[in-house]
């Protein structure tokens, strides 16, 4: 049972300034190197490790006990990690599993990493990762639901439900608490750069980028982490306005602010404060409660109240929220992890197949040229440097306990067929030729797995290009010439640029970063046992001169016009993305009928009802997501071009033709404290690039 707010306020009132100042201190695992057990001791008997970043069962037991020992207040310490897909069972990167279009699916991996991060002793998660794609240049997309407010909100929302469960006043132990990151307009920062400033015009911020955001305040997550960048020229860390007025005030977040690593102390580095005490008491009168690794709230807080330069009312606000964020997460009942746990709860079967059944909804066809899926028997030679590599196949943010477990893709696609000849495929020239050559002689197609490395995507990843490296289109080009039909895998946790594989190359699949039961999942699909279903959710641009590029920008003044010069493109490249926003096939053909409207006059209190046929001119068992999207004429301010407003998932059955009858409220259509009366041009198909239009007028 959770502790009432008067029993926590006479806990509060019962610590030393030391002591509260301490429940706002959050270490890094670094400290078991760092400190020697004595100093380790004095730091727990003084109260100053409030919190900590660490999942290991039987250390972080080790680690409580002696703080319920040494410390009078008994005052659990919470531990934290970056359970992002996974715990120690990797899921699909967040941007892949987003592909699937079903936020009923990240609540179920999400639960289910819960489930594992908790058996590892941690209660608090830094997820989900609210921040919008918006350049395909930040190696962080990885982390997100893609660059659309809508699909975003609902993943959200959907991660937070799993990760904290039913109850945000009293999590149980199979559960975390989860946090909002990295608040706000993150994903904006310039060039596409890690840790840069973020530029974003206030409309922008408010009718698309804090929409994910209060998507996840509203589904209770218990804690907001502040973004590293600044917003119009303030820290998040430091912003009153985005962290007080806003996130408290306005939208009622009662939750614990946390910064991220180091982040306070960021701050004169970036000439913002002029030294530590000043950063101190910016970030924490913004309202930022725990200093993640600045050490700077330890270092300075006890000074800064004594001389009266805070007043003790903010710091006990502060830990007030701490002590409460404890008791929600049950803390002061359950310090410890039942140690058994990390034997009977990790890598269950419950577990493994949730992470294929993602892996395979998480992948995305791109093109087929009438290869695919594969009839055996059949001859294949595998090439290619993530053929057989594991950690590469888990992603950024990857359990790293977990890379043993990963099954490669030479190991499921074996699984299929015995006739597998396998080459990496570009470590040795000499050896190149002579193994590619034996490999391809005797095949009937050519699979190569290619890809991007671990290290070059996730934080502090940031491309000036996207191509795939040169040695790898080298071996494409090479492969070309035994003339056998290719399939190209593109194992990645970000968008590319692989125009000449698009072009060549006979089928092409997206397989992201799967995680642990990628081999499996790849093998598959290819097999025809899994019809890929995923539609992108970034936009994949031709070339990195294009990023930003996203399908829900404002119109331009002037759009690209094929025959008309003084038209908004550049002139060094095929106008548009490689592929759309929503983009994604499948081994049917989805032919989508003429759309009607029941009424074409609605109030904003009504729903919007749209029937239409689509005819699966396929043979294979088969998974569409229909998508929806608006586009408001006259429209005072400006919205974007296209926005999706609603999507439905469709199962059809081969040669199967039914009426659809999508139903949504015309709400979703509506941004608030705007006029949303007028006409609507509603747009349905298979992706953003694809659609059919009716005219819609909101009365
Ligand atoms: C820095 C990252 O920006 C943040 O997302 C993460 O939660 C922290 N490090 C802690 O690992």
């Amino acid at each position: 049972m959770s502790r009432t707010d008067q029993e926590l306020r006479n806990l509060l009132n019962s610590l030393t300034l030391e002591q509260k100042i301490g429940q706002l201190n959050m270490v890094g695992g670094s400290i078991y190197s760092e400190f020697n057990p004595t100093e380790q001791d004095d730091l727990i008997h003084r109260g100053l490790i409030g919190s900590m970043m660490y999942a290991d069962p039987k250390t972080n037991n080790r680690l409580q006990r002696r703080n319920l020992e040494l410390n009078p207040q008994a005052i659990p310490i919470l531990f934290c990690s970056d359970v992002i897909h996974g715990a120690d069972t990797n899921f699909p990167l967040p941007l892949a599993e987003s592909c699937s279009w079903e936020p009923r699916l990240a609540e179920r991996t999400a639960e289910l990493s819960a489930k594992e991060a908790s058996a590892l002793g941690v209660r608090l998660t830094f997820a989900p990762m609210a921040d919008l794609a918006y350049d395909a240049r930040w190696g962080r997309n990885v982390e997100g639901a893609g660059e659309d407010p809508y699909l975003n909100s609902l993943f959200i929302a959907a991660r937070v439900r799993g990760f904290q469960g039913s109850n945000r006043e009293n999590i149980d132990e199979h559960h975390l608490g989860s946090t909002i990151k990295h608040f706000a307009a993150y994903s904006y920062v310039v060039g596409g750069k890690d840790y840069n400033s973020s530029l974003i015009d206030s409309r922008t911020l408010k009718i698309k980028v804090m929409r994910p955001y209060e998507a996840g305040i509203k589904a209770g997550a218990l804690a907001v982490m502040p973004g590293f960048n600044d917003l119009d020229g303030i820290p998040c860390i430091s912003n009153k306005t985005l962290l007080d007025d806003l996130l408290r005030k306005k939208w009622g977040f009662d939750g614990v602010i946390v910064s991220d690593y180091g982040s306070i102390r960021q701050n004169i580095t970036q000439h913002y404060a002029n030294n530590e005490e000043d950063t101190t008491k910016g970030a924490l009168e913004a309202g930022t409660d725990i200093d993640m690794e600045s050490r700077l709230y330890i270092k300075h807080l006890t000074n800064l109240i004594k001389e009266g330069r805070i007043a003790i009312e903010t710091l006990d606000e502060a830990v007030f929220r701490v002590l409460k964020l404890k008791s929600r997460l049950g803390l002061f009942d359950s310090p410890f992890t039942d140690e058994s746990r990390e034997y009977s709860e990790i890598g269950t079967k419950e577990v493994l197949d949730l992470a294929y059944e993602s892996a395979c909804k998480s992948i995305v066809l791109l093109k087929n040229q009438q290869l695919l899926p594969l009839q055996k028997p059949i001859k294949i030679a595998l090439i290619g440097p993530y053929a057989n590599t594991k950690d590469d196949l888990n992603g950024s943010w990857s359990a790293h306990r977990g890379f043993s477990k990963t099954q490669t893709i030479l190991e499921g696609l074996s699984r299929h067929v015995t006739n597998l000849s396998y080459s990496m495929g570009i470590e040795n020239e000499a050896l190149l030729i002579s193994e590619i050559q034996t490999a391809v002689n005797e095949c009937d197609v050519i699979i190569t797995a290619f890809g991007i490395e671990n290290c070059l995507t996730g934080e502090a990843a940031s491309l000036s290009k996207l191509q795939l490296s040169k040695k790898q289109t080298e071996l494409f080009r090479h492969l070309r010439q035994f003339r056998k039909p290719i399939v190209a895998l593109i194992m990645s946790g970000r968008p590319l640029v692989f125009n000449e594989i698009i072009e060549q190359a006979d089928a092409v699949v997206m397989g992201w970063s799967l995680g642990t039961r990628t081999g499996d999942a790849i093998a598959d699909t290819i097999f025809g046992i899994n019809n890929p279903s995923g539609k992108l959710t970034m936009t994949f641009p031709r070339t990195a001169g294009q990023c930003p590029m996203i399908y829900n920008g404002y119109e331009n003044c002037r759009p690209y016009q094929k025959n008309d010069y003084y038209t908004s493109t550049y002139r060094d490249v095929i106008e548009g993305p490689l592929f759309p926003f929503g983009y994604g096939i499948s081994y049917n053909h989805y032919c989508y009928g003429i759309a009607t409207l029941r009424n074409c006059q609605i109030n904003i209190d009504e729903n919007i009802v749209v029937n239409f046929e689509i005819t699966n001119e396929g043979k294979y068992l088969g998974r569409e997501i229909v998508q929806v999207y608006v586009t408001k004429i006259a429209c005072q301010p400006l919205r974007p071009r296209l926005e999706l407003v609603h999507f439905q998932i469709e199962h059809f059955k081969p040669h199967e033709k039914r009426t659809i009858q999508l139903t949504f409220p015309a709400k979703n259509l509506c941004y608030d404290d705007e006029n949303n009366h007028g006409i609507y041009q509603l747009k349905i198909g298979p992706n953003s690039g694809d659609l059919q239009s009716i005219e819609l007028e909101i009365i």
